[in-house]
């Protein structure tokens, strides 16, 4: 993988400065996420952390998930998930679920948003997108530090963030031109959570 921010180094350092960008309510995000899922097969884009993993493991739902970074993915082997070191962007389908999830970094496809919501709904009739609508990164002190850092990934300066309204614009506008239907189901912390079916 290319070379991202510090906070990618590993899953310690990650969690620690996620929690202090959600204020303490980081592991909450992933609760609240997990249960929104349906069925028993769980795909997971750009997954990070093990949380939701974990979840499905206690709940019998099986669960496969794609990172790019190596740091993230050897962590999730190391437990016996069933993680793959994969650039998203490069996978044509993704295995088939009931359930696709991706949280925290739709962000970084804003360029080709339709194009991974499709792929996401090829892959599951239900998809689950918790998504950040607030931009830390102009904040002073260690959270402006932190946001800036959180938006180094794979040696790119990610410095675009969707608003509520950016947000919800974007997803209208895919909406349309996939013919899918989408609610917002919870807003929690900074993200605004939403769960789309064909
Ligand atoms: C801000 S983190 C979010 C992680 C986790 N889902 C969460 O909500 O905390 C963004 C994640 O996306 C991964 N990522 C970024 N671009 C990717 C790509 N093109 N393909 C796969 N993973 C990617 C990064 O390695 C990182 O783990």
């Amino acid at each position: 993988m290319a070379q991202s921010g510090f906070i990618y180094k590993n899953i310690q350092i990650y969690r620690l400065c996620m929690n202090l960008l959600y204020k303490g309510r980081y592991q909450e995000r992933f609760e609240v996420i997990s249960r929104l899922i349906k069925g028993t097969k769980v795909t997971e884009l750009c997954f990070g952390d093990t949380i939701i993993a974990r979840y499905c493991r206690k709940n019998n739902i099986s669960w496969k998930g794609y990172d790019t970074n190596d740091a993230f993915v050897n962590e999730a082997k190391a437990q016996n998930y069933n993680a793959e070191m994969s650039d998203i962007n490069d996978i044509e389908s993704f295995e088939k679920a009931d359930t696709c999830i991706m949280s925290g970094s739709l962000y970084h496809f804003h360029n080709s948003l339709e194009e991974i919501i499709k792929k996401m709904l090829d892959c599951a009739p239900h998809v689950i997108i918790s998504e950040p609508i607030l931009n830390l990164s102009a904040s002073r002190g260690i959270i402006g530090k932190l946001a800036k850092g959180a938006a180094n990934v794979n040696g790119g300066e990610h410095g675009f963030r969707f608003t509520e309204e950016s947000f919800l614009r974007e997803v209208i506008k895919a909406s349309k031109k996939l013919n899918f239907t989408f609610k917002v189901s919870e807003y929690h912390s900074k993200d605004i959570i939403i769960e789309i079916s064909k």
